[in-house]
């Protein structure tokens, strides 16, 4: 059976979909001061189920919702519940950077699975030692494949270089390039201030001059990681630059900072539901419903 929760409908419908099944009906009433009581309409007893519920923004919000509707699950005689939560917010923070932090992603960790998921799906996770905060297992998707395929189509793969817009992609952008037969990639070196988060200067590593540039990225959070690498690449003469990243965040006003940049197109995938007031027109969304649905099947 598969439940979700109301931060990306539209991929949940899709992975249904895809597994011949349909969204189970849930209840999810909102009370006058905010709070939410979540209600299981069938009956879940003994049941294997799934619950697909991205961590986007508000992320507070879809989490405590998560909690709720993992607990009703669990309360319900579920047997398993699997958690999709292709964008695994406070990813971000999953260790100490300065004295006297929490470790954010710890504590998200802790609840959902006291709270009862006993598996998570999630897409392109910030560090590849993410799974190991979980003490139930983990499927780390990638929506590499699906960008691969893209980049494939759209481009002639001797024109381009991949790049990572900061040195914690190298790995993501050595994924990419083997999956695309080991084309040439460079990258941003980015310093970005503990305190404010604003990025004070960045420098490049290797040749992009004449090429079409295609940055590639977990995700696009304000946007500006992805437009300051843009002006670098062009001053250091890239022809052309596009940008794919996983995770379409858009905290702020990113639409209208990558619309009005140099970037030519901006690729993302539906890990986070894009309302159609913030798609813009260099945005193109791409599925990764199938990966997560072949995933499921197992
Ligand atoms: C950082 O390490 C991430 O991979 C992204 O580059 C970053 O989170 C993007 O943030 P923003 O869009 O706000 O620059």
């Amino acid at each position: 059976m598969i439940f979700s929760g109301s931060s990306n409908k539209p991929l949940a419908e899709k992975i249904a979909h895809l597994l011949d099944k349909k969204v189970s009906p849930a209840e999810i009433f909102v009370f006058p001061d905010g709070e939410k009581r979540i209600r299981i309409k069938e009956k879940v007893l003994g049941q294997d189920c799934v619950i697909i519920q991205s961590a986007s923004i508000p992320p507070d919000e879809n989490y405590m919702e998560l909690f709720i509707m993992l607990d009703a699950l669990k309360r319900s005689g579920a047997k398993s519940i699997r958690t999709v939560i292709p964008y695994l917010g406070y990813q971000r923070q999953d260790h100490i950077f300065r004295d006297g932090e929490a470790v954010s992603l710890e504590v998200i960790a802790e609840i959902l699975t006291r709270v009862g998921m006993t598996e998570l799906f999630s897409f392109d996770l910030h560090s590849p030692k993410i799974p190991d905060i979980f003490s139930v297992p983990v499927k780390h998707l990638s929506a590499l494949p699906v960008f691969a395929d893209k980049i494939k189509a759209d481009f002639n793969l001797n024109e381009i270089v991949l790049v990572s817009p900061d040195m914690g992609g190298i790995r993501r952008i050595k994924e990419i390039s083997g999956i695309l037969g080991n084309i040439p990639f460079a990258t941003v070196e980015k310093n970005r201030d503990l305190l404010s988060g604003e990025i004070n200067d960045s420098g490049l590593t290797g040749d992009v001059r004449g090429k079409v540039a295609v940055i590639v990225d977990d995700m696009i959070s304000t946007g500006i990681t992805m437009v300051e690498a843009t002006n670098l690449l062009i001053e250091n003469g890239a022809a052309k630059v596009f940008v794919f990243a996983t995770h379409a965040v858009f905290a702020r006003h990113a639409e209208k900072i990558l619309q009005n940049s140099r970037i030519e197109r901006v690729v993302v995938s539906d890990t986070i539901d894009v309302p159609s007031y913030s798609q813009f027109p260099k945005l193109k969304i791409l599925s990764i419903a199938k990966t997560a649905a072949d995933a499921l099947k197992y």
